[in-house]
């Protein structure tokens, strides 16, 4: 399979589910060696870094934040046509830029009140954009969460491209956990399987209800989102037309929505 035929098959995300070897390859590879835990602190691993830097593009053309630059799996990168048998890590989910979290990015960059002065943490950070549009926004304390250690290294080379001093990012999964008083939490295309949604919107809404924390999710709406029960305590927020390369890539969607959960 080349990656190409591996993104279509992230278009129909909420059909398909991380490979079940994912976690062995992980164990397996130099990065979780080196960046397991959080990356706060810690300088990235110069075989890693130089992986990456090879290996993606710096994109700032084709989202719904051209403030924003980001290292992503491009066309023009060796790995989009090679077989992905041949890619030493996880499925490399941080490499695209989700519709879900274009959305939130573009909310937090035209809304800084949103964030300022506020402590937010973003879970399934992916390539690390919302957390840092909340940075650039003025949050005063950013967190970013994704339990792929390469995404925790890909969001390092982000913050720097774009001039943000790096913020801690975990590796661990929060889902189910307290992690105690966050004054907001963001997730952009996070509802793409069943089990992801029920335990995403369970914890999210102890989060809501324990510490009175807001949630505001980025969505297209894909299949496991739209028919949740989460859709019966969602607030439409906003909504913006995606960029025209988009819809081919996205399974068609041409639009992405924000939403303010309110269990
Ligand atoms: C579809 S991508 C979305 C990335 C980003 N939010 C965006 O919109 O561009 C989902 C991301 O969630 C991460 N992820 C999956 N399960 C997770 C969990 N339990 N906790 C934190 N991150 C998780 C994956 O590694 C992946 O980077």
């Amino acid at each position: 399979m080349i990656f190409l035929g591996w993104r279509r098959l992230l278009h129909f995300c909420g059909r398909t589910s991380f490979r079940k070897d994912f976690k062995q390859k992980q164990r397996d590879c130099l990065v979780w060696r080196c960046c397991h835990g959080r990356t706060s602190g810690r300088p990235l691993d110069p075989e890693l870094r130089m992986f990456l830097e090879e290996n993606t593009e710096i994109i700032d053309t084709g989202s719904l934040t051209p403030e924003i630059k980001l290292r992503l799996l491009t066309p023009n990168c060796r790995f989009w046509h090679d077989k992905a048998a041949l890619w030493p890590y996880g499925e490399p989910y941080w490499a695209m830029y989700w519709p879900g979290g274009q959305g939130l990015s573009r909310y937090l960059l035209d809304n800084p009140k949103v964030v300022q002065r506020k402590k937010v943490l973003e879970l399934g950070s992916g390539c690390g954009a919302t957390a840092i549009a909340a940075a650039l926004s003025g949050a005063s304390h950013v967190v970013a969460n994704d339990t792929d250690p390469v995404a925790a290294a890909a969001i390092v080379l982000n913050c720097e491209l774009n001039n943000v001093d790096p913020f801690p990012v975990l590796t661990e999964n929060l889902i189910g956990t307290d992690i105690g008083k966050w004054d907001l939490i963001v997730l952009g295309d996070m509802f793409y399987n069943e089990e992801l949604a029920d335990s995403l919107s369970e914890w999210l809404k102890k989060c809501v209800q324990d510490h009175g924390t807001e949630v505001l999710i980025g969505d297209p709406g894909r299949p496991y989102f739209v028919t949740h029960q989460i859709q019966r305590k969602l607030h439409k927020v906003s909504e913006y037309v995606l960029p025209e390369s988009s819809p081919e890539e996205n399974n068609g969607s041409t639009k992405t929505f924000i939403w303010n959960y309110q269990p």
